[in-house]
């Protein structure tokens, strides 16, 4: 789904991904952890393809094609989705408005969306104005929906759980889990079910993880992945032993 080779990146002529390596197989979805300035986010609105961003050397391929010359827009076309981690708001569009945009026309395809506004409790956010005047947790709720109607087949989600109460990250979680298509925690499917989509989630907290199947967790330190490993062991380690554990472990440089 998404390979990542070499990557190098600037940013304002500072040099701040260094060679980054990383692979996420069709179906799978990994965790990025790493101190704060360590270079998730360049590394997410990279692969978006913000332009204040300038990858000097390597290549991000998405089913085997290069995206590298790809604006934003095609991007999304071929599948890649984005909840940001400080989203913008938007004053003069409301939610409704946007979700009209990308809503399926057809009959089938509204009932779902209407469906999932009072699954995930969006109602009351649609005749606001995007992001304006939302808590965090409900910016974050709010910026899920529009990534799950949109139904991206590679979801990119920076920091989904940060800010967000114990009970709201459950229907965070549940979000989640419905734009990557994933029911094995709603309906206690085996746990190799894996038709569904792929993604990468930043978070510097392991709660997410109690609500969605990470394959695998990466560690990015100043700019390069050091670490990679079960998501759930790496972040024991790091809680116990510091990120100087993840320099220094088995898995060094690897992808
Ligand atoms: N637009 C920008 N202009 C200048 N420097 C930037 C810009 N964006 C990122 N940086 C710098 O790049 C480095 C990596 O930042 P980044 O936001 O990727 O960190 P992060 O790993 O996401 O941290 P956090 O966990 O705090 O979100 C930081 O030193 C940051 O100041
Ligand atoms: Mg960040």
């Amino acid at each position: 789904m998404l390979t990542i080779n070499n990557l190098h990146v600037e940013v304002q002529d500072n040099e701040v991904l260094k060679s980054v390596n990383l692979e996420i197989p069709d179906g799978e979805v990994h965790a990025l952890f790493g101190p704060n300035g360590s270079g998730k986010s360049v590394l997410i609105m990279t692969i978006m393809g913000y332009p204040e961003y300038k990858v000097t050397e390597g290549s991000i391929l998405i089913d085997n094609k290069d995206i590298l010359e790809l604006d934003i827009n095609e991007r999304v076309k071929l599948g890649v989705g984005l909840s940001e981690q400080r989203p913008p708001t938007i004053k003069g569009v409301k939610l409704k408005n946007l979700l009209e945009l990308i809503e399926h026309k057809d009959k089938k395809g509204q009932l779902y969306v209407n469906d999932m506004i009072e699954k995930f409790n969006i109602r009351k956010f649609l005749d606001r104005n995007i992001n304006d005047g939302l808590s965090g947790g409900e910016i974050k709720q709010s910026e899920l929906f529009l990534l799950l109607i949109s139904n991206p087949k590679l979801l990119i989600l920076d920091e989904p759980d940060s800010g967000v109460d114990p009970e709201k990250l459950k229907k965070i979680g549940g979000m989640i889990n419905e734009s990557l298509r994933d029911k094995r925690f709603e309906k206690r499917l085996p746990s190799n079910h894996l038709n569904r989509n792929s993604g990468l989630i930043a978070t510097h907290s392991a709660a997410i993880l109690d609500y969605i199947h990470v394959d695998k967790a990466h560690v990015m330190i100043n700019g390069e992945i050091k670490c990679y490993g079960n998501a759930n062991i790496l972040m024991d380690q790091i809680k116990e032993n510091g990120y100087e554990y993840c320099i220094n472990c088995q898995h060094k440089n690897n992808m």
